[in-house]
């Protein structure tokens, strides 16, 4: 059995001490060879990071200071992680990945793109929030919902929407925000929900989100890129996950507030899985078992990240929303990750790139 990593215990060892990690974006390991075995760990973990840039930092720093194991991060959107790692499947250019919505982590399970690790801290972690083969295994909980600026709405003498219905309304036309589904896997959690407010059809979500279409500014390439614009004041409502709008308004813009849609909103499990062909698989299954700790689930809130932890001995931020207040859809990772590509293809050529009036 692997021990559990207590990060505040081990930050007060003296040999610990000084670690300092490595938080560098765009890096790309160079070569790969023969040495690229389980004994040629070099000591050193390179994360494929979903969430935010602060929490990949707060993340890898807390793992070197919990493990002594060197750890760098790229953040990249679900989507674009998914192409990295496909592109690095003859020599890959990271071991773990590490936040974003597991959907893009069934997608990359179907490719063979990684391999299956159970985790002995995966016993902790509730069953409806794991892959069972050990594919990708949950460490967030995050709720979408509206992000509005009450001062933009008054001035169009809307109130925020509470209903998908309620972004359809005319008066908003080009002032909802939303991320691209290919790139974003907040967009794709939002294109997902709606095919199962549809029964499951994927042409009533299409057909949404086309009506929805007249409404939207733009659409953005990270999930949480329009609860900014919604701040700037650029639109009025950011179909973001909720706890991306709370960070915001806490970042100094208190005009900003989070409605949930009346027919159910859809959540995303944030995934942790070892990338296939991992340069540094032991440095990898490490950073797995510690990302599966309560003390590496407490981190987040220190860095405005509020969602839900997986681990259940995870003390709860009180800016976490109440998973039990809101009215959720049955969210079906792996069954969204199965039709991932097909279904962004689909609503790019039929609802992105369709003419605006
Ligand atoms: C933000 C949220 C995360 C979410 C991520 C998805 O970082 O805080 O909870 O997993 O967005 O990012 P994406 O850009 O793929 O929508």
């Amino acid at each position: 059995m692997t021990p559990q990593f207590n990060g505040r215990a081990l930050r007060s060892v003296p040999a610990l001490a000084g670690v300092i990690a490595l938080a560098v974006t765009g890096c790309a390991r160079t070569s790969a060879g023969p040495a690229d075995t389980a004994a040629a760990d070099t000591g050193k973990v390179t994360v494929a990071c979903g969430a935010t840039e602060e929490w990949c930092a707060a993340m890898t720093a807390g793992f070197t200071s919990a493990t002594g194991v060197e750890a760098e991060f790229v953040r990249l959107s679900s989507g674009e992680a998914l192409t990295r790692i496909q592109a690095g499947r003859a020599n890959a250019e990271f071991d773990v990945w590490h936040g974003g919505p597991a959907d893009g982590y069934a997608a990359a399970a179907d490719q063979g793109l990684l391999e299956n690790y159970t985790s002995p801290n995966a016993t902790a972690i509730p069953d409806r929030y794991k892959d069972k083969a050990g594919s990708w295994t949950g460490v967030y909980v995050g709720v979408l919902g509206f992000c509005n600026n009450t001062e933009v709405l008054g001035e169009k003498q809307v109130t925020a929407p509470d209903s998908w219905q309620g972004l359809l309304n005319p008066a908003l036309k080009k002032n909802v925000g939303i991320a691209h589904p290919s790139t974003s896997g907040t967009a794709y959690t939002a294109l997902w929900t709606q095919v199962l407010l549809n029964g499951g059809a994927e042409d009533g979500a299409l057909a949404y989100m086309k009506k929805l279409h007249p409404n939207v500014l733009q659409y953005s390439k990270s999930g949480a890129a329009p609860a900014q614009q919604v701040a700037r004041g650029e639109i009025g409502v950011g179909i973001v996950f909720s706890h991306d709008c709370v960070a915001t308004r806490e970042q100094g813009f208190p005009n900003l507030t989070v409605t949930f849609p009346a027919e159910g909103s859809g959540y995303e499990v944030g995934g942790v899985a070892l990338v296939k062909g991992a340069h540094n698989p032991v440095s990898a299954k490490k950073y797995i078992d510690w990302a599966l700790t309560a003390a590496a689930q407490e981190i987040g809130p220190t860095v405005k990240s509020y969602q839900a932890p997986t681990n259940p001995d995870a003390k709860k931020s009180d800016k976490t929303v109440d998973l039990t207040k809101v009215k959720l859809v049955e969210y079906d990772s792996v069954a969204a990750g199965t039709v991932k590509s097909a279904l962004t293809r689909r609503f790019d050529t039929e609802v992105a790139q369709a003419p605006k009036e």
